[in-house]
């Protein structure tokens, strides 16, 4: 199975079908939650984008949020952000319901992201940008005004962070001189700035070829340790490389649910996709 390789949006998070919710909160008892919704919901002006998810992510385990387009994976990735408030349902982080608070807020408390969509200062140092993240938890932007000498004191963080994926040699060009796929590398390592509990990637290989792609998928892997991930992706490669479990969204609801073997034998799952299978990328 293979979901299109567009590139536009950002993401969202999701949760186990309505047919996988008892097995799952079963389960539940014996794995703790880094993160669960329950019955999460959206409505757009009486659109509903997201209808009562229930995603269930296991603490230390990366997790796999795919589906068509228009699904609702951004919408859940926005809900969980805090920059969308749900219309109902909850967003239980570590057991605590933070539905409805704001970005900052939510990033204080361990949950960092990354965006679909490359959000970088082009005239700004690599080592810049990742001194600006540690000097703001909440993003980038928000202490422009910080002075350099205040700065100065997160410069070698900074430098560990740029090991870290691959750019120390980079630490003083600017953003705009990067290669794509080191634009990318750069944002994870800023959304790791400030070592979050739970990483959200918003298809942390769009647009990528396939050598950026591999590098990412180790990437990805390195900077899992020691978190819970959750990442949109619509190449299956990259989904079956990493995923511990995948949740499928369809139409803002639960399709399936389960590891990535079980997801893509799913008839349910095969059969959303037929309309998009070009074919495989295995
Ligand atoms: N701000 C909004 N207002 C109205 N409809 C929206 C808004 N954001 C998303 N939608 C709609 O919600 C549905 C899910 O969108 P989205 O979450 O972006 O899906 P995905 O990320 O899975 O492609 C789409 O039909 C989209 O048009
Ligand atoms: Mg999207």
């Amino acid at each position: 199975m293979q979901m299109s390789c567009t590139a536009e949006h950002e993401e969202v998070l999701v949760s186990p079908s309505p047919s996988t919710t008892q097995s799952a909160s079963a389960s539940a008892a014996a794995a703790t939650s880094a993160l669960r919704t329950v019955d999460l919901t959206k409505d757009f002006r009486g659109f509903t984008a997201v209808n009562a998810v229930n995603l269930d992510v296991a603490q230390g385990t990366v997790h796999a949020l795919v589906g068509p387009n228009g699904a609702g994976k951004t919408t859940l990735f926005n809900l969980l952000t805090g920059f969308l408030t749900p219309t109902s349902g909850q967003i239980l982080l570590r057991g605590k319901d933070i539905a409805g608070q704001q970005p900052e807020q939510i990033a204080h408390l361990g949950v960092a992201r990354s965006f679909q969509i490359t959000s970088l200062f082009e005239q700004m140092t690599l080592i810049e940008h990742l001194e600006l993240a540690l000097a703001s938890p909440t993003g980038l932007g928000y202490r422009f005004w910080s002075s350099r000498k205040r700065l100065g004191q997160f410069k070698a963080r900074a430098m560990e962070l740029l090991s870290q994926v691959g750019l120390a040699d980079r630490a003083g060009v600017t953003a705009g001189s990067l290669a794509y796929g080191q634009k990318r590398a750069l944002e994870i390592a800023l959304a790791i700035a400030n070592d979050p509990e739970l990483l959200l990637l918003d298809e942390p290989t769009a647009g990528m070829g396939l050598e950026d792609v591999d590098r990412t998928i180790d990437l990805v892997k390195q900077v899992s340790d020691g978190r819970s991930v959750v990442f949109v992706d619509h190449n299956m490669h990259v989904v079956g490389s990493l995923a511990d479990r995948v949740t499928v969204l369809q139409s803002g609801e639960v399709l399936a649910e389960g590891t990535y073997d079980e997801v893509r034998k799913d008839e349910k799952v095969i059969t959303a996709y037929l309309g998009e299978t070009g074919d495989t990328h295995e």
